[in-house]
């Protein structure tokens, strides 16, 4: 039986993981987020956590606020500047050390977007358009396909590349920008001389947490605890939570999605099993249960919010940190281009 992209997928991540796990020296994690809004649960238990454990383990950590992938499918930007704000306060707050991390924007570092031409030349538009995930997110915004959109996996290879990072945690859904990513990278050696590694998709098992209406987290859904919800906010949202009318509270995802949902977040939270916090609350029903997830949280989240306050009384603090990572974040794109264009004999 021939093995899917996936397996080999899976291959690499795990021997990468044990190369952490020995000796983290030489490698570089990059990845990144959209400046959309503020950060929820699910993206701590998603990304963020992931990510913390990595740079606590020594490997030297890049973040992406990629602010032009923002208008891949929106126009406006009207909050931008705020919203990359939040985000490096979320980074911050969650425990990112933001003297070791590279924290950078796109818009900073013009030679990471001019590798964007060479490496454009080396995919097809039909390898564009067949990509799974720029079609989901087509979809996501109405069949609307701008061209940015259709060839952003190559502006992300281009993320990737410029400061040669070698590991990307990934979610299974965004492979296919990594294997394109992976992709330009050989092209461009094949075609002009080593310049770039391959990057190795990281894909570490993350829980997957729910919305408080059972759906997938998302802020529009008004479904998601936000990182940097007060304790209030927290507990009117869970209390609205939906569940089941059973008394006996059970760990069943399959046929109790929503009870199951909260139990594993109270659980993610206190650091112990679904199961054994629905034995505790036993017959106590739904309220109960509600109770113990608003006061998991809340604790759980508690020393992240302290920390966020005093970033967000700090703005000269925020300013030094993206200044310091978009200067750095230059000169390692500077010095890329150069090669790449050396390759390319366009040294005049
Ligand atoms: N596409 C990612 C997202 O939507 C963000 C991102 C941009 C990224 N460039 C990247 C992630 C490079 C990893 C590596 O969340």
């Amino acid at each position: 039986m021939t093995r899917s992209t996936f397996d080999v997928a899976q291959e690499r991540s795990d021997a990468v993981e044990r190369r952490i796990a020995d000796d983290p020296s030489g490698l570089r994690v990059m990845t990144g987020d959209r400046p959309t809004g503020q950060l929820h649960l699910g993206h701590y238990f998603g990304t963020l956590a992931n990510r913390v454990r990595l740079q606590q383990a020594g490997v030297e950590v890049f973040l992406l606020i990629a602010d032009y992938q923002v208008i891949t499918d929106r126009s406006d930007v009207s909050s931008i500047r705020q919203n990359v704000r939040e985000l490096m306060l979320d980074y911050l707050a969650v425990g990112i050390d933001a003297s070791e991390a590279t924290i950078f924007t796109h818009s900073a570092v013009p030679a990471l977007n001019q590798l964007m031409l060479p490496f454009l030349s080396l995919v097809s538009a039909a390898e564009l358009q067949r990509n799974p995930t720029v079609k989901a997110e087509s979809d996501a915004a109405g069949g609307a396909l701008s061209g940015l959109l259709l060839t952003y996996p190559v502006h992300q290879a281009a993320d990737i590349l410029y400061c040669h990072g070698n590991v990307v945690p990934v979610g299974r859904d965004q492979l296919p920008h990594l294997e394109t990513t992976r992709l330009i990278a050989h092209r461009f050696n094949e075609r002009y001389g080593e310049v770039f590694t391959e990057p190795t998709a990281l894909l570490s098992e993350t829980p997957l947490v729910l919305g408080t209406d059972g759906g997938k987290m998302s802020k529009s859904a008004n479904n998601s605890i936000m990182l940097a919800a007060t304790e209030d906010e927290t507990a009117s949202l869970i209390k609205r939570a939906k569940t089941d009318s059973e008394r006996a509270i059970r760990y069943e995802p399959e046929s109790r999605p929503e009870v199951s949902n909260l139990l594993r977040l109270a659980g993610l939270c206190q650091g112990r099993r679904p199961e054994a916090i629905a034995g505790e609350i036993g017959e106590a029903g739904s309220g109960a249960l509600k109770k113990v997830v608003t006061e998991s949280v809340n604790e759980f989240l508690r020393p992240m919010r302290a920390r966020r306050a005093e970033f967000a009384d700090d703005p000269g603090y925020l300013s030094s940190i993206l200044d310091t990572g978009n200067e750095r974040a230059n000169a390692i794109a500077d010095d890329t281009l150069d090669r790449v264009r050396e390759h390319m004999g366009m040294v005049y």
